[in-house]
């Protein structure tokens, strides 16, 4: 403590009262012992030790005192600075000891957690199915054709042999997208209905021979309920060359569905109509399950075929000389055969789906079970 001196201005020198450095040391000193965190502490250094905190401003005044005076006052405030100053470090060091074994607790990696509990997705089965048989028939030498889902009217039905007035064209519920401006205008767009139109446009783009196999999506506005989906899929086959026959469609109709179902797998045919084809047939493929022993037998009803035997799969035929024509191909010289079926349908009764808005909504619930076909 100094000495009274008769030449201290009260006013300048309150703050350097040895009471008054003691009390802002004593803030300081019990503000840096109360910050509980790295943030706290650093508003307290701020507050007590930065350039605009009491001690800092009464190191100030210093200056003004007489020289007599300063040398006192300077050990009194130098003293309360470092004290504040150490009392930082230390609180610092703690407070950072602290921190870093909490993050070490709350952020410590368990590496004897199993790695696999998130849960894996699944490629839906009606891609894996389609994939399939695509490659049933790449494996024959055949070329995957994929075409627009937003379809001309023309290649979906004018050039398939299903004229403006056909009645066939209300087999086929439609989606326009845009309407033909005139009634014998055939430039209307759809969403296409079958994926025929891949033929068409297989047709327009290769020379003879062509061998393809059109996997796609198609709509019809059919409203969706346990067996119908106006969104579903199609497989289409498309073969033309010199001397094709309707044993060379059935041959191959029965390879596709030993591979898919089994040796021994036959189809059958049932006379039909398509526009598109003559002659035109439905196909059948024998019951995979009861292999027809459920037909007139009672005791042994099938689910798969409902005891009939066969299952339907889709439609077949010739391709219609006409659509060659339309095409550019030779009738004379070329022939072709073509089926198409619904990959919905397939799927249904291969894996007995009994709703097919189970096919529709995304769930992986529904698709994880099928497994991971690749
Ligand atoms: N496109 C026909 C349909 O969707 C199926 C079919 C394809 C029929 C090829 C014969 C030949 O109904």
């Amino acid at each position: 403590m100094s000495a009274p001196n008769k030449s201290y201005d009260p006013v300048e020198v309150e703050a350097l009262k040895p009471e008054q450095i003691a009390r802002m040391r004593d803030e300081a000193l019990a503000a840096i012992a109360a910050a509980g965190d790295l943030a706290a502490l650093h508003e307290v250094k701020v507050a007590h030790a930065g350039d605009r905190s009491p001690l800092a401003l009464a190191n100030r005044e210093i200056g003004a005192l007489p020289p007599h005076a300063k040398a006192d006052a300077g050990k009194r405030v130098g003293g309360a600075r470092g004290e504040v100053k150490r009392a930082l470090g230390i609180r610092q060091e703690e407070l950072e000891a602290e921190r870093d074994e909490r993050v070490l607790v709350e952020e410590a990696v368990d590496v004897t957690l199993p790695l696999d509990r998130e849960p894996a997705g699944a490629r839906h089965p009606l891609t894996t199915l389609m994939e399939r048989i695509e490659d049933i028939f790449v494996a024959m030498g055949y070329e995957v054709a994929e075409g627009p889902e937003v379809e001309s009217e023309w290649l979906n039905f004018d050039a398939l042999n299903i004229a403006p007035d056909h009645p066939a064209r209300t087999m086929q519920d439609t989606f326009f997208v845009e309407s033909a401006a005139t009634d014998d205008d055939q430039s209307g767009v759809v969403l296409r209905t079958h994926t025929s139109p891949v033929q068409i446009r297989s047709m327009l783009d290769r020379e003879p021979p062509v061998y393809v196999i059109c996997p796609g999506r198609v709509y019809r506005t059919d409203e969706l309920d346990a067996t119908h989906t106006p969104v579903f899929h199609q497989v289409e086959l498309l073969a033309v060359d010199e001397g094709l026959t309707m044993a060379d469609l059935k041959g191959t109709l029965d390879h596709m569905v030993q591979s898919l179902f089994g040796e021994g797998m036959t189809t059958r045919l049932r006379p039909n109509y398509f526009p598109f084809t003559e002659p035109s047939a439905e196909m059948d493929m024998e019951c995979y399950v009861c292999r027809g022993a459920s037909v007139g037998d009672p005791d042994r009803p099938c689910r798969t075929c409902g005891s009939e035997g066969w299952i339907e799969l889709g439609g077949c035929g010739m391709v219609n000389p006409r659509v060659l024509t339309a095409c550019g191909v030779d009738p004379e010289k070329y022939s072709g055969f073509a089926f198409g079926f619904g990959i919905e349908r397939m799927l249904m009764f291969r894996h007995n789906v009994e709703d097919m808005r189970d096919m529709v909504e995304g769930d992986v619930r529904f698709t994880r079970p099928f497994g991971m076909e690749i």
